[in-house]
């Protein structure tokens, strides 16, 4: 499903009518070209999917405008969007527009940057595009019940020239934890997901569905926007018979390279854009394999359709221009250190009575010793100034797997356990392994409280959040 926003409005129209509501914006100068605005609507509510398919019943949903994932908002990088987003949830909800650089008050995180959008409420998201590639949406209250009961959906951010491609496909990876009648189980948040893997389902999608087979042809060439939207299961995706080429993560793009040892990583809440020109014989089948330590399964086959499309691959540049991120300045940058506790087999370096009090408050994770509720009310880790660099060392204490995300921002990884990390990709979520050091920088942008949590939202859920306050 895609959404066709409603007629275009010039920046000028915008103006006016935000002037006569008198709404005070501060909009810099050098945005005043004619920017497109794009209005779109969503409304969050309970629905229905077919996520297994006959003969199982379909699944009790929260969806986005009653589709699983939620519409593909597709826009033009340097376009205004405007969401109005009309909750008509049993619950109160927000909408975070994960890795977009955009003002604070528009972030979407319940009790930081608004008030929660209350049952029957609306909420208007006004932000620029400023970057583009693959971009998600989901709640910020409550988010590892919300974002498991199904609400979350792809921002498309199209590049002023993208890659020449026969097809540019948006792949929405799921875990769901369903019982026999496919009904999605209700033990959200319990302690023992909490404090292990995060909540693990048993039923994998694509797009919404069990898949079977995703049809290609022979010499097609496919961008693929992969992008991981499940609570805590981590893909780590072979693509058998096939050598795809990453071209962007998190939307940024980096230099096209082979993954590493042909294993696509995707952590909760990342993005990968990969280039796979199709390989297999006309007819044939290959599968794509979930290769992360456990047992492997076949997410999905690629089907080869009997007429190929061309012999050779397409002759066309792989590279995409880069976003305009600012450069962190290593030398002058703000450092600080980030320690990551908790868990089981974990421990704090407080000690058995910091890791016990903990506990008694239902949380299980700490940042630099201190476990976050979900009000958000804590002292923040780091203040620094707008345009200042900061250098962030993420310590990884736990014996888990760890997407560590940062809101509002795109950073570098510079380093890995002192190695540096190959092509220092731009990312807004790292995927740390057990006991794994990580270094990043970017540049602070945009007065507010941003967030940096683990993206394993149950983990978020269980203390492992903390602020960084730009000023
Ligand atoms: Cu994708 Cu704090 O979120
Ligand atoms: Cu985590």
């Amino acid at each position: 499903t895609r959404l066709v926003s409603a007629p275009a409005l010039t920046r000028r129209a915008f103006l006016t009518r935000s002037a006569a509501l008198g709404a005070a914006l501060a909009l810099p100068l050098s945005r005043v070209h004619a920017a497109t605005v794009r209005d779109f609507t969503l409304t969050p509510a309970p629905a229905e999917a077919a996520l297994v398919g006959a003969p199982h019943p379909p699944t009790a949903v929260w969806a986005y405008d009653g589709s699983i994932p939620g519409p593909e908002l597709r826009v033009r990088r340097g376009d205004r969007l405007r969401v109005a987003v009309e909750n008509g949830l049993p619950a109160p909800t927000t909408v975070h527009w994960h890795g977009l650089r955009l003002p604070n008050a528009m972030d979407g995180v319940a009790h930081v940057t608004q008030a929660p959008i209350a049952p029957g409420e609306r909420f208007v998201y006004e932000f620029d595009a400023q970057d583009a590639g693959t971009f998600w949406y989901h709640p910020h209250y409550a988010s590892a019940e919300q974002l498991e009961r199904g609400l979350s959906g792809v921002l498309v951010v199209e590049e002023d020239e993208p890659l020449r491609v026969d097809r540019d496909v948006v792949w929405v990876l799921n875990d769901w934890r369903l019982d026999r009648e496919a009904a999605i189980l209700e033990d959200f948040g319990n302690g023992m997901d909490m404090s292990h893997a995060g909540r693990l389902g048993n039923t994998v999608t694509l797009n919404g569905r069990i898949p079977d087979a995703f049809a290609v042809s022979t010499g097609e060439r496919l961008r693929l926007r992969l992008v991981n939207v499940a609570n805590a299961r981590i893909f780590a995706l072979r693509f058998e018979g096939e050598l795809p080429v990453v071209v962007a993560r998190d939307g940024h793009p980096v230099a096209p390279h082979e993954p590493p040892e042909g294993i696509v990583l995707l952590g909760p809440g990342m993005r990968i854009d990969l280039v796979l020109d199709c390989a297999g014989n006309p007819g044939a089948r290959n599968s794509i394999v979930d290769v992360f330590p456990r047992e492997p399964y076949r997410v999905v086959d690629l089907a080869y359709g009997e007429t190929p499309l061309r012999q050779d691959p397409l002759d066309a540049s792989l590279v995409l221009a880069p976003n305009p991120v600012p450069e962190p300045d290593l030398a002058s940058a703000e450092r600080l250190d980030v320690v990551f506790e908790g868990g089981m087999m974990g421990g704090m370096r407080g000690g058995p009575g910091a890791m016990r009090a903990m506990i008694m408050r239902g949380l299980a994770w700490a940042v630099n010793g201190v476990a976050d509720d979900g009000m958000h009310d804590l002292p923040p880790i780091l203040t620094v100034e707008s345009g200042r660099s900061v250098v962030l060392d993420l310590v990884n204490e736990t014996a888990w797997w760890h997407p560590i995300h940062l809101h509002g921002h795109a950073f570098r990884i510079l380093e890995r356990d002192g190695a540096p990390e190959p092509h220092a990709p731009l990312a807004d979520t790292a995927l740390m392994a057990p006991r794994e050091r990580m270094r990043i920088a970017f540049v602070a942008e945009g007065a507010g409280d941003w967030l940096l949590h683990c993206h394993v939202l149950e983990h978020q859920a269980g203390g492992m959040s903390a602020i960084l306050r730009v000023v």
